[in-house]
């Protein structure tokens, strides 16, 4: 059967919606919102309020790029979580809306999982079973994946995330919002070992990095006591350092996972996954211990709907519809 789904993705602060023409993307849109920089961090209420704005001008763009009119759809999907309630809304109203007046069925789309099926977008894609560290501003996880929609938590974040980690360190270096690429950024002109952050070892596959946080705080409030103007003159050291620590407790646990279960092919996705210290830290492990390696394209690390659609794709193949009265869920489990 032929297959030309809508997607539309507005968990966070990204409107964005792709086209997915017989499993190949046809468009991929996205509008950032501005916004928030001005408060540090998203700010639901006005997400959800540029959502509203955006999402006509967003999904008229994807179909106008991907050459398809509104009637040649065969289905519709949408982020149904995890997220922000107001702006899970606005997609999923939309959504509803334009299956119920197409006459076409409706996905409901888990974000994290999308994320993961991100790989299946383009060559070279991963062989099952793989194994996937999920880096977002909300989740750390590492995922075991047996199929396309056969996939098992085996190791989480028990407080943050590492994005929010990345984010809060930017914070607290008086970096605009989201700070995580600008740490990357200035991380890459730094020595990774100028300071040590010590990390709380967690039981199993699992994480924490709250420790981290509260290190890092004491730590710049300690030195900024001496020196007023130790962060500017370090700024490049501390970021890499921090990054540094980020990524090597991802790799331990990492690492940690292939050798319990025996699985070679690792992939990374998510936000964080665009972070250039984890993809070198990745692409080194991978040499020394023969894993293949797969890193999203950057487009694909952050939020879009072209993983969205993607993974509404195999959901349609699999017949996995939803009703109408479909609702979204800020805190979807698996
Ligand atoms: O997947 P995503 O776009 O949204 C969520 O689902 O949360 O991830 C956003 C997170 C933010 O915390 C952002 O700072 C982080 O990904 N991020 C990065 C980089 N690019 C995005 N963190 C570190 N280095 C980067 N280059
Ligand atoms: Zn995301």
């Amino acid at each position: 059967m032929n297959h030309v789904i809508l997607a539309i993705e507005s968990s966070c602060d990204e409107t964005a919606a792709s086209v997915l023409i017989n499993g190949k993307i046809g468009s991929n849109v996205i509008a950032a919102q501005a916004v928030h920089q001005k408060y540090g961090g998203v700010v639901p209420e006005l997400a959800s309020r540029a959502h509203q704005r955006n999402i006509v001008p967003v999904v008229a763009q994807a179909l106008e790029d991907a050459k398809v009119r509104k009637e040649d759809l065969t289905a519709v999907a949408f982020t149904q979580g995890p997220g922000l309630l107001g702006s899970l809304l606005v997609g999923a109203s939309f959504a509803k809306a334009m299956a119920l007046a197409l006459n076409v069925p409706l996905v409901a789309v888990h974000h994290m999982q999308a994320h993961i099926l991100a790989h299946f977008i383009d060559d070279p894609r991963p062989a099952f079973p793989f194994l996937c560290l999920t880096v977002s501003g909300g989740h750390t996880q590492i995922v075991r994946v047996d199929g396309y929609l056969d996939m098992e938590i085996i190791g989480q974040t028990q407080d943050d995330a590492v994005g929010e980690a990345f984010d809060k360190t930017a914070k607290m270096l008086g970096l605009p919002y989201p700070g995580g690429p600008l740490v990357d950024q200035y991380a890459a002109a730094g020595n990774p070992k100028a300071y040590a952050f010590p990390g709380v070892d967690m039981p199993g596959l699992d994480f924490s990095f709250s420790g981290i946080k509260t290190a890092i705080l004491y730590f710049l409030r300690d030195h900024t006591a001496k020196n007023p103007n130790f962060v500017p003159e370090h700024l490049a050291d501390i970021c890499a350092s921090v990054q540094y620590t980020l990524v090597n407790i991802l790799l331990k646990k990492l690492r940690k996972a292939a050798a319990e279960t025996g699985i070679r092919e690792i992939a990374i996705a998510g936000g964080v996954s665009a972070n250039r210290g984890l993809r070198d830290a990745l692409n080194a492990a991978g040499r020394e211990l023969g894993w293949q390696v797969y890193i999203p394209k950057f487009e694909y690390c952050t939020d879009n709907a072209a993983m969205i659609a993607v993974a509404a794709y195999y959901k349609a193949q699999a017949g996995q519809f939803s009703p109408q009265d479909v609702t979204p869920m800020p805190r979807m489990e698996w």
